[in-house]
């Protein structure tokens, strides 16, 4: 795909330089922008081009301290050669020509992390112990939300119903060719990086970014790994992605609750929902999801249980409560959210306000 790092290339000996960039630019995996012969050319060229990856012998490295990402090449091996390497911070060391293979994997993976580290947006999956909580409810709007400050993608982790796409009314089936899906873009693996996660989305109107669901036959087949890998892409993409979670407690809804930063558990005001949202909340003990869940109620009107049980029951006080509409029900039988200037969008404003500071400071390690 087209993540081709960009390397400055330093070595002593122009022969040797010439060979090496000769097989990085055939490789198709990365290209030689600039070539240095010394670590004051090497440091001035990396201030300059600013590349994803800098090859030189270990006694030049001194000038790639800018440089994220280093590897040493050498055309012996010595003990004191890889100890400067070492030192350097070099994230590998090549023998060349005899690990020239080794070496272009290794570029080419640099490429890869520096474009996931360069941006991470923050991952909020919603899930609802009880069916008609108001999941989709809650992940459409929350999705509108975080793209009017900024952008954001959303997914549906429940691709065979679909449910996301449809009440957003996205084109399906002949309609939705050539337009790319969920399974189209799982189906790269390993070359799946922000830009080609990027080109397989639909924008709806709220500027939301969607990742279509394939048809049910294919939807069936995606699995968690899938999940996790458009899930990482998008999260490089996007200054937030929405996952919405199936209801059922599966493979799926577990891995899509770990990847997040934030789960978000949508609950209605009866017993009902706040015991389901207590069995799924025990099921998922064993995630270690302590300190990520938020709770929102859903459909608030006047009952004996109140959003301050939420606080009681929980140990937490619930993040937004959003009241009981019948806009909400007409709204999503024309195919349309909210509108995004109306009451229930500020609450849902302020929700994305307190989910986009991810809460696990450790992810970030
Ligand atoms: N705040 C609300 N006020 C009124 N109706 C709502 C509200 N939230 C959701 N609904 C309605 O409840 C039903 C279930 O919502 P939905 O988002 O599809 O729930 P889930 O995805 O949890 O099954 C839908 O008919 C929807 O229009
Ligand atoms: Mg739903």
């Amino acid at each position: 795909m087209d993540q081709v790092a960009r390397v400055i290339l330093a070595l002593e000996a122009s022969e040797v330089a010439e060979e090496v960039m000769h097989v990085l630019d055939r490789s198709g995996r990365a290209r030689v922008v600039a070539t240095a012969g010394d670590d004051r050319q090497l440091a001035e060229a990396v201030r300059q081009l600013e590349p994803d990856v800098v090859v030189a012998e270990p006694g030049l490295l001194s000038g790639a301290r800018a440089c994220s990402v280093v590897l040493a090449i050498d055309v012996r091996e010595s003990v004191s050669s890889l100890r400067t390497a070492i030192r350097a911070g070099a994230a590998g060391y090549f023998l060349w020509p005899k690990e020239r293979d080794e070496l272009l994997v290794a570029a080419a993976a640099a490429v890869r992390r520096a474009q996931q580290t360069a941006r991470r947006g923050a991952v909020v999956a919603v899930h609802g112990g009880r069916g008609g909580v108001g999941v989709t409810f809650v992940a459409t709007h929350l999705a509108a939300a975080f793209a009017r400050r900024g952008s954001a993608i959303l997914i549906d982790a429940d691709p065979v119903f679909g449910d996301v796409a449809h009440v957003l009314g996205a084109p399906a089936g002949e309609e939705a060719e050539p337009t790319h899906t969920f399974a189209d873009a799982a189906a790269l693996g390993e070359d799946l990086g922000p830009e080609q996660l990027r080109s397989a989305l639909w924008r709806h109107e709220s500027e939301v970014d969607v990742l279509l669901p394939p048809p049910p036959e294919e939807a069936i087949r995606l699995g968690p790994e899938d999940l996790q890998l458009v899930t990482e892409a998008a999260a490089g993409a996007a200054d937030a992605v929405i996952v919405h979670l199936p209801r059922a407690l599966g493979a799926m809804t577990r891995v899509g609750a770990e990847t997040s930063d934030s789960l978000v558990e949508v609950l209605t005001l009866d017993v009902v929902s706040f015991r389901a949202t207590s069995r799924a909340l025990e099921a998922c003990a064993p995630l270690h999801l302590e300190g990520r869940v938020s709770f929102v109620v859903n459909k608030a009107a006047r009952s004996e249980i109140t959003s301050g049980d939420v606080h009681r029951v929980f140990g937490e006080p619930a993040r937004a409560i959003l009241p009981h509409d019948r806009a909400v029900r007409s709204a999503q039988e024309r195919n349309r959210l909210l509108p995004s200037r109306g009451r229930m969008a500020r609450r849902f404003d302020r929700l994305a306000d307190t989910l986009s500071a991810p809460v696990v400071e450790e992810m970030a390690s």
